[in-house]
């Protein structure tokens, strides 16, 4: 699908280094670029169109000028453009001619202009362009009658661009012309009412709403919408007729970032892959429907219409065959919902859901065995929620062959089922961080076959890349417990005091990425792990750097918070020509070794995050920044200040005792003296 943006500058780009050379022997404007048969005039200081191009250019482009008329017989000398762009101008009007002869005009951009000026003017210019097929008008400040007025006679337009005017309400005068209409953007409007506007553009494919201010979508029965976008609004209410019998074509639905509190009532049949409903308040509430709590609570609810003779909609709060079809759904997105469970088959109801994202609701259970997930499920997040247990039998996690992405992190999990991981033959990433988990050791491993168990195993999971297990209050890691995994990327940061032991040697071929932040440890030793390029040691109360650093292949070093002095100079020149990027702060490194940092600041390869905020003590003990040497007094080197001090102790000695003694000689005068001064001072009455 041909998308209409401001593409044209990006190609301009693209093409600049062509006029490093001469390629054309056509007369050309001097701020001009011609390329083949398109003319880039941007960013010219430009007013009015220039002349002398060539006659035959299929393509003008003028955007970044300073043009505020274009004239009426500004395009005459071109008449086989196809294409023209007048972005970014302060473009107030066109004069009524100015398209008189240009009969091949099919796209025209006047985005981010004041057309909102001389509109009627202009729309009278824009009438001549009957066969324009993409027209962009965002930007414009634009209200709803302007709009209309500018639009009319467009019969031909497919694609169209209002967003970011400042229209309020659309209805059927709006789009009254636009028979062909395929792409609407209306984004960044200030839409709070639709009233049938697009009943005259049957061809309607993909509609934006973003970022609007509609209040509901009631009575949606657009069939042919393949894509429809209502983000950022304040939809409580997403109805969609439900007395057609047509399959929809919908496939991409955006209703994140609104305040639905209901599943949306989606059409009963339709395409639906793609459905976005993350930061909305949405829950099930099946569970109140035969409630005897409630028996005569409010069933239904009711839509008025007090415009036209237009059905009222009712609709079943309850019932469960609202959610509609949702059988072909691939993606639903319900991050930051409140949603506590899964009415009864509603998981079962997509067989062919590969995305589901739960992160932050409210889910208390997951039985996967129950919900039936379908066999093409990829991606599960259920973080940051409420579990404190996941089932399924054994049948179950075989069927989820595909499962490759697994997110069970901020919960507080305590029970997972028997085997979990190894019988998810494609699973790839496994987050369980912040969790209150055990790994099993390796008798407990044998029980926990036959159990559900309290403790995590994953050894021989042939698959597994990833595995997270940041803040699970580990205490101790078996030996054994990553025996025959190929792990690229292990994070076991926030595990204070864990003992890690001889257990992350046999990852040492393979692994990538390692976080040990925030964990105790002391001296470990890297010197295998060859395959090292990412690794998080902050938070360790660290004095020196392991030695066996220095022989890895490090992109990444998080040092932070340790109690770093300095990194000797050999450590410093043999990380330097590798390293990316190194994290150093929080440390108290001492101001006369700061060599290393100049070995970093000299390496250009280098990243050294925040480094305006090393900091380093000098001798008495005050804080400099590390970057700035010439605030802080240095002697050569750490060791000859100690001979600075032993040579000044003894003559600062002598000094102070002399001082002493002929104080002591003179005290009592000076005693005598200062008291006499105090008491002979005349006071006032
Ligand atoms: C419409 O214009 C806006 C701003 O000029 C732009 O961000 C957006 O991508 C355009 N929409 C389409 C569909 O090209
Ligand atoms: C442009 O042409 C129209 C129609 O011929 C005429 O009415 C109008 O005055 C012209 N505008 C200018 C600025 O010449
Ligand atoms: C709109 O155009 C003005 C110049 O007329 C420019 O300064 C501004 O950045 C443009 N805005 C966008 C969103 O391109
Ligand atoms: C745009 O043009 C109007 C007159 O049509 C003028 O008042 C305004 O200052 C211009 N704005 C800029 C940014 O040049
Ligand atoms: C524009 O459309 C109106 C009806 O919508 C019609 O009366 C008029 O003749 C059209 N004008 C042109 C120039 O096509
Ligand atoms: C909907 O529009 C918003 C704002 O332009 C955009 O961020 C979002 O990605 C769009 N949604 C889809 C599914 O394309
Ligand atoms: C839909 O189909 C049902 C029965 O198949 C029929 O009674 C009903 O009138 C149809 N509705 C429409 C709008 O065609
Ligand atoms: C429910 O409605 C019935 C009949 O309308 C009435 O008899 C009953 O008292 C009502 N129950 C409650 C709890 O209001
Ligand atoms: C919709 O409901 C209102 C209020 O009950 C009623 O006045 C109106 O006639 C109904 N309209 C239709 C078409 O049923
Ligand atoms: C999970 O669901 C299955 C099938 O419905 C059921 O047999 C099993 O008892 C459930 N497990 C738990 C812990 O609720
Ligand atoms: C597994 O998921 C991926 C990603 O969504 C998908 O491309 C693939 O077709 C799925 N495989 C099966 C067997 O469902
Ligand atoms: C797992 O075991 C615990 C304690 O033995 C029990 O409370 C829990 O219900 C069991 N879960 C399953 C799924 O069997």
């Amino acid at each position: 699908m041909p998308v209409h943006r401001l593409t044209p500058i990006l190609l301009c780009l693209l093409h600049m280094w062509r006029t490093l050379t001469p390629v054309s022997s056509h007369p050309q404007h001097r701020r001009c670029q011609l390329i083949q048969q398109t003319a880039c005039c941007n960013n010219g200081q430009l007013t009015s169109v220039p002349e002398g191009l060539p006659e035959n250019i299929e393509e003008l482009q003028l955007n970044y000028n300073l043009f505020e008329t274009l004239q009426n017989a500004s395009l005459l000398s071109y008449p086989s453009l196809t294409a023209l762009s007048l972005a970014c101008n302060n473009l107030s009007k066109i004069e009524l001619n100015t398209f008189q002869d240009s009969k091949l005009l099919k796209s025209l951009n006047l985005a981010n202009n004041s057309l909102y000026n001389s509109y009627e003017e202009t729309s009278l210019a824009l009438r001549k362009l009957s066969g324009l097929i993409a027209l962009d008008l965002s930007e414009n400040k634009l209200t709803d009658e302007m709009a209309a007025l500018l639009l009319q006679n467009l019969t031909s337009l497919e694609y169209l661009n209002l967003s970011g005017n400042l229209l309020l309400r659309v209805d059927e005068a709006s789009f009254r012309d636009l028979h062909q209409l395929k792409e609407l953007d209306l984004q960044r409007n200030l839409i709070f009412e639709i009233d049938n506007a697009f009943d005259s553009s049957p061809k309607l494919q993909r509609l934006n709403l973003a970022f609007n201010y509609l209040p509901c979508l009631t009575d949606f029965h657009m069939i042919q919408l393949e894509v429809l976008n209502v983000s950022h609004n304040f939809i409580e209410w997403f109805i969609s007729r439900q007395d057609l019998n047509d399959t929809f074509q919908l496939e991409t639905l955006d209703l994140s970032d609104n305040k639905l509190l209901f599943f949306p009532f989606l059409p009963s049949q339709s395409n639906l892959r793609y459905l976005y409903l993350s930061h909305n308040a949405i829950k099930f509430y099946e569970h109140l429907a035969d409630n005897d709590m409630f028996p005569n609570s409010t069933k239904t609810v009711e839509f008025y219409n007090f415009n036209k003779e237009i059905n009222n909609v009712t609709a079943q709060l309850w019932d469960e065959n609202l959610h509609g079809d949702i059988s072909s759904l691939e993606t639903l997105d319900l991050i930051g919902n409140s949603v506590e469970y899964f009415p009864k088959g509603f998981i079962q109801k997509m067989p062919t859901l590969s995305r589901l994202q739960m992160h932050t609701n409210c889910l208390r259970t997951l039985n996967l065995t129950s919900e039936q997930f379908s066999r093409s499920l990829y991606e599960l997040d259920v973080s940051n929620n409420e579990l404190s247990q996941i089932s399924a039998d054994k049948a179950t996690l075989t069927t989820l062959g595909n499962l490759t992405y697994f997110n069970l992190s901020l919960n507080g999990l305590k029970w997972v089922p028997m085997g979990l991981f190894s019988s998810l033959q494609s699973i790839r990433s496994v987050d369980l961080s912040y969790n209150n988990i055990d790994i099993c050791l390796s008798e407990e491993a044998e029980i926990s076959m036959h159990t559900n168990s309290t403790c995590m195993n994953w050894k021989n999971v042939m698959s597994l890349r990833q595995l997270y297990l940041k803040g699970c209050n580990l205490k101790i890691i078996p030996n054994t417990a990553f025996a025959g995994l190929s792990l690229t990327h292990l994070e076991l940061s926030d595990n204070p005091g864990v003992t890690i032991h001889q257990s992350i040697q046999s990852l040492s071929t393979t692994l990538q990425h390692l976080g040990l932040g925030n964990t105790h440890i002391q001296d470990i030793d890297f010197s295998h792990f060859q395959s090292l390029k990412s690794l998080n040691i902050s938070k360790n109360f660290l004095l020196h750097l392991p030695h066996s650093l220095q022989n890895l292949n490090l992109k990444v070093l998080d040092l932070r918070d340790n109690r770093l002095s300095t990194i000797p100079s050999g450590q410093a020149n043999a990380l330097a020509p590798k390293l990316q990027t190194i994290f150093l702060t929080g440390n108290q490194f001492n101001c006369c070794q700061t060599e290393w940092f100049r070995t970093f600041e000299a390496t250009n390869t280098i990243h050294m995050v925040e480094q305006s905020a090393i900091t380093c003590k000098d001798l008495f003990l005050r804080t400099h920044r590390v970057e700035n040497p010439q605030s802080f007094l240095c002697f050569d080197d750490g060791e000859s200040i100690f001979w600075y001090i032993l040579l000044f102790v003894p003559v600062f000695l002598f000094f102070t005792g002399v001082s002493i003694i002929v104080l002591l000689t003179f005290k009592p005068t000076l005693l005598q003296k200062s008291i006499k001064k105090k008491c002979l001072k005349p006071t006032s009455y």
